[in-house]
């Protein structure tokens, strides 16, 4: 874990479930923020499956953590949302609002992306980062781990915030 310095911000979004959610709402938990999309081919479940098997790992100390995963492709995503972060840990609170305002909520994150265009299929991906934030009890920023850290490391970042 690296990369102290200014991360992250306020966001007000819509979850899985249509309800609007604050980081506020978070606060006394530490909160994983993730910024990706359904269709990510590999990245994204990978990453997110790493941060579903550290949260079983810490069992019941799972419950002072709450996952978000924040969708960078809301035209697409809205209507999956709820499905996609189904796969993963129950705690998982999936994302998604009008395209400006989440671009502006990842970038206070630094989280930056750029939609790529397939001509052949008409469709597009998104080149994106998959960092993996942790914020504080207080939405203090505490670091970030890069895409495909492995869940035992995962879990022993976890495991030692937790702690202090
Ligand atoms: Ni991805």
């Amino acid at each position: 874990m690296y990369g102290r310095g200014s991360v992250g911000g306020p966001f007000t979004l819509t979850d899985q479930a249509g309800k609007q959610r604050s980081d506020t709402d978070f606060r006394g938990k530490l909160m994983i923020v993730y910024f990706g999309y359904t269709y990510c081919p590999d990245v994204c479940p990978t990453d997110l499956m790493a941060i579903t098997q550290a949260l079983d790992a810490l069992g019941s100390a799972a419950e002072g953590v709450q996952p978000i995963f924040i969708t960078i492709d809301p035209e697409r995503d809205t209507n999956l949302l709820a499905d996609y972060v189904s796969a993963f840990h129950h705690s998982f609170v999936g994302l998604t609002g009008p395209a400006e305002e989440i671009r502006k909520v990842a970038n206070s994150y630094k989280a930056f992306y750029v939609k790529v265009p397939d001509e052949r299929s008409g469709n597009y991906s998104i080149d994106h980062a998959g960092v993996i934030y942790l914020m504080g009890r207080n939405g203090e920023y505490l670091g970030f781990m890069p895409p495909r850290t492995n869940p035992d490391r995962l879990t022993e970042v976890l495991r030692k915030n937790l702690a202090n």
